[in-house]
């Protein structure tokens, strides 16, 4: 019988391994229900779910009288032992024989009732992060970010770290928080990818998995105000270069959920499909002239409406990337093609089922000139970028890069309707507690 690192077994190790063994497991109690002599209680612990009974009329009748009084989450020891049994979930239950109330629970207050409304889901997350649904979504969580660190780590990619207090806006200054910084202005991260850019000429190939914050004033299923994201840069390529770690990261994070949180998967009712590689490459221009057959027309030159994204993306089965989107739609730092002035070499990576986008990316001008007349022609402060700038007088080759939400990734993994639910405490225009 595998074994956590106390010598006790575990939910998961008990439904792997050996029946008629005896155990001690230790866990919360989820479910309660009594059937006659005999009462239910499904106990949770880190690893999943495993049912256990309690008999009336045994050898030691204080054992039934203790279940009776179990409350839902009260912590809980229990030794027993495992038998086959077809009804129970996962084919296995634990004939209890002996019982310890570690820390008591008050009377649950998410009820059937409460919990149809979703504020109050969310006001209570402390405690609502017990329920099935939100611990199935963060083991899948725990894999997409898994995924990334081994995609990274085995092709040679250095993981780094980024200041979060700022002086520079990546994306943006309408969507910056502003702190003060000992009488100073000073802004919360949007993105490390200046940071990213900076360490190539010493490590050439990066990532970084850190939280990013947006001062987003719209109210929408897609955006937190702080979420976590996964972004990496790499010296010597090219676009074409970037939209392929982008789908082969997607896919490694597909596959590896798919592997290891079927059940999870299920939990949530999703049905989640490997995407072949490589993914579909539609135009931004191409994009427009469906959005517009789809009755969402909007200029050329505007970054895609949300709607109009929504419509292409129905469109489609698997991800995919929109490509080459106007520079009046990108951030300042976007390199054009030669023969397109008005053209970046960049991409977004979009969710199907009318998710839309999952990642941003491009190639990065590397030239200083063309940097600085880039800057002046937008007329963005210089002074914020000195740095940044600089890098282009030292050594910088071509470069391309990309970032990728987690929140985002996770909540179209896991099928989920709000982005919310793809974090443990989610931080939205509304919400800052719990
Ligand atoms: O598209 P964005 O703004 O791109 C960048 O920040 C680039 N500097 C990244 C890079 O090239 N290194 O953000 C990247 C991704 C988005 O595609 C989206 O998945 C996520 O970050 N994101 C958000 N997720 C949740 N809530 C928000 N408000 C988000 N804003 C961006
Ligand atoms: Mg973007």
């Amino acid at each position: 019988m595998p074994t956590d690192d106390g010598g006790r077994a575990t939910a998961a190790s008990i439904l792997s391994g050996e029946s008629n063994s005896r155990v001690t497991l230790r866990g919360w109690v989820a479910r309660k229900h009594t059937v006659g002599g005999l009462i239910f209680a499904l106990v949770r612990d880190g690893s999943g779910y495993v049912q256990v009974s309690f008999k009336k009329g045994g050898s030691d009748p204080r054992l039934f009288e203790a279940a009776k009084e179990l409350t839902l989450e009260t912590a809980i020891t229990l030794s027993g032992e495992v038998r086959d049994d077809p009804r129970a979930p996962g084919g296995k239950e634990v004939a209890a024989h002996a019982l310890e109330v570690v820390a008591p629970a008050e009377s649950w207050p998410i009820t059937k009732t409460a919990a149809k409304s979703a504020s109050y889901i969310f006001d209570k997350r402390h405690l609502s992060i017990r329920g099935p649904k939100a611990v199935a979504t963060m083991r899948i969580r725990t894999e997409v970010i898994g995924a990334a660190f081994d995609y990274f780590r085995s092709r040679g990619y250095h993981l780094i770290s980024a200041p979060t207090f700022v002086q520079a806006a990546v994306e943006g200054g309408s969507t910056l928080f502003a702190v003060d910084y000992f009488g100073k202005k000073a802004y919360l991260s949007q993105s490390a990818q200046f940071y990213e850019e900076a360490s190539l000429p010493a490590l050439e190939k990066v990532w970084i998995f850190q939280p990013a914050f947006r001062a987003e004033k719209s109210k929408t299923p897609k955006h937190l105000t702080e979420f976590w994201m996964i972004e990496s840069e790499q010296a010597f390529a090219d676009q074409q270069d970037n939209l392929r770690v982008q789908e082969e990261l997607l896919s490694s994070m597909v596959a590896r959920v798919i592997r290891n949180r079927s059940a999870d998967l299920k939990t949530l009712g999703r049905t989640l499909i490997q995407p072949d590689l490589p993914f579909a490459r539609i135009s931004y221009d191409r994009a427009r002239e469906v959005a517009a057959e789809k009755g969402h027309a909007f200029e050329w030159g505007e970054d895609i409406p949300t709607e109009a994204e929504r419509a292409v993306s129905l469109t489609q089965k698997a991800p995919f990337f929109i490509t080459d989107y106007p520079l009046t739609a990108r951030s300042f730092y976007h390199m054009t093609y030669p023969d397109r002035p008005d053209v970046t070499k960049s991409a977004d990576l979009i969710a199907p089922e009318g998710i839309g986008e999952l990642a941003t990316g491009g190639q990065r001008i590397n030239d200083h000139a063309q940097l600085m007349e880039r800057i002046r022609s937008q007329d963005l402060p210089a002074d914020s970028f000195s740095w940044y700038l600089e890098l282009r007088r030292f050594g910088m080759p071509p470069h391309s890069g990309f970032g990728i939400g987690v929140e985002r990734t996770t909540r179209w993994i896991a099928g989920l309707r709000h982005i919310r639910s793809a974090s443990l405490f989610p931080r939205t225009l509304s919400r800052i507690s719990p």
